[in-house]
């Protein structure tokens, strides 16, 4: 292998040897980058871009954090590989934190079940839902809900466009409008709605003609309602503080189980281990994936109520993949979890999501093309519109993008870049989601880096 490849030869082997399919390309060419350091991506040629997405949030705590990598580093050095069907001790031990974290938020005793990514966990819980509930598979998710892109996630992610070229594997959910007020699907203000989505959600079940619900039996057609506590992809939506309390009063009533999807939001992006704790209900099921290894090695999995998953109703190979809690993965898991315990991530990001929100609220007023900021923690949102403040434009958004990702935009004699990330339903939404270790100083320099972005684009 040639160390001495350069850039392009390098976009040249890419476009003859990858597949396209396994990945996004939203700016042409794609970035390389050689390094990374806590909120910093560096390019071939050392140049530092400050990255306000962190891997849609896989690495939280920030890349190469130390205390993390030790632990890691020393799984690699003494087990760093081993099949599954044998036990090690940092997948018991990260089951058990996991457990008991879980338990002491929502008071309730459950088990822990690993695999590799995102969607597999919620493959699992797929699988989970169906055996408890005699193979009853029909599901609610959220219209702008993102639960994966294997055939059976597809079917509960919203977006037609990832299930239109593969056909149906399954039994597609059905959408219920996110609370995303500032585009209220029915056309309502927050202040005057008094709720009127969770009215209409509660109407399927009125009579047996809306499709849903048989009174007679006093059952539910469908299983489980998948929710995101914060939309994620869908545009870092903060629903409103009552929302959920008043959805979950809906799905007790008709038998229907709460899947808490936290793959994005968990793991303190929004201040809490889980986001569903800032609404104070409780779930059946906990996806996690990403931050649980901040990063490090791919390792998903689930939490689920004991009566669910305990091995007399789910026994082994209920579900099975070679590298499903393998011991780096397990050892980063164990070390991320050890890492939350010793840091106030509650208060600190809690501080840094205010400053950051303050200073962006500051931006809004200056320029009538940021339409709305919003978030909870440190996920936060920026929504690109027209001058009227409201109208999408995502043309807006993608021209920011690319300016940002140059790598060129000078501060203090030093040239710097930003990684910023599309997300909404009109893509025309930063989804932000710094490292919960940026400083108050990096926060400051991405506020300039920003506004010296929207200047070159002429806003
Ligand atoms: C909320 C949510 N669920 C599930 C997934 C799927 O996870 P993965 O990409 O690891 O399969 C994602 C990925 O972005 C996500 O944000």
């Amino acid at each position: 292998m040639d160390s001495d490849i350069n850039e392009q030869e390098l976009l040249d082997l890419e476009s003859k040897y990858c597949s396209y399919g396994d990945t996004v390309h939203y700016i042409e060419p794609s970035k390389i980058f050689e390094s990374c350091n806590g909120s910093w991506l560096y390019d071939l040629d050392g140049h530092p871009y400050l990255d306000m997405q962190m891997w849609y949030s896989a690495v939280n705590f920030g890349y190469r954090n130390k205390e993390i990598e030790a632990m890691y580093n020393e799984q690699f050095n003494r087990l760093p590989q081993l099949a599954c069907q044998y036990l090690h001790k940092e997948k018991i031990l990260l089951a058990m934190e996991i457990a008991r974290e879980t338990e002491k938020r929502f008071g309730i005793r459950g088990r822990v079940h690993f695999n590799v990514g995102g969607a597999q966990a919620i493959e699992d819980s797929i699988k989970l839902i169906r055996n408890y509930r005699g193979g009853k598979s029909l599901m609610f998710a959220f219209m702008g809900g993102y639960h994966g892109r294997t055939l059976g996630c597809s079917e509960i992610t919203s977006s037609y466009r990832y299930r239109r070229r593969y056909g149906h594997f399954g039994n597609r959910a059905i959408f219920i409008p996110y609370p995303y007020c500032y585009r209220c699907f029915y056309g309502l203000k927050r202040e005057t709605c008094n709720y009127e989505c969770i009215k209409q959600f509660e109407k399927l079940f009125e009579t047996e003609y809306y499709g849903i619900f048989d009174p007679k039996a006093g059952e539910a057609e469908f299983s489980a309602f998948y929710v995101e506590p914060l939309q994620a992809t869908g545009g870092y939506i903060v629903p409103p503080s009552e929302y959920f309390a008043k959805l979950d009063k809906i799905l007790k009533k008709y038998n229907i189980l709460l899947v808490d999807d936290e793959i994005q939001m968990g793991f303190y992006r929004t201040g809490k281990l889980w986001a569903l704790e800032h609404y104070g209900i409780k779930p059946d099921i906990v996806t996690f994936a990403k931050s649980l290894t901040n990063g490090l090695n791919p390792l998903s999995g689930l939490w689920a109520k004991e009566e669910m998953i305990n091995p007399e109703v789910f026994p082994p190979g209920s579900t099975h993949s070679t590298f499903s809690s393998n011991p780096l993965g397990t050892a980063a898991g164990l070390a991320t979890m050890q890492y939350m315990k010793q840091h106030d991530l509650e208060g600190s990001v809690k501080e840094k999501g205010r400053y950051l929100i303050g200073r962006l609220k500051v931006l809004q007023k200056r320029y009538n093309v940021i339409g709305d900021v919003d978030g909870l923690g440190l996920a936060l949102r920026i929504e690109m519109t027209r001058s009227d403040g409201f109208t999408p434009d995502k043309a807006l958004a993608d021209k920011i993008v690319e300016e940002a990702i140059k790598g060129n935009i000078e501060i203090c004699g030093k040239k710097y870049g930003l990684v910023l990330d599309i997300g909404g339903y009109y893509k025309n939404t930063f989804t932000l989601a710094p490292a919960l270790t940026i400083s108050y100083e990096e926060i400051d320099i991405f506020i300039e880096l920003f506004e010296a972005v929207l200047k070159r684009c002429g806003v």
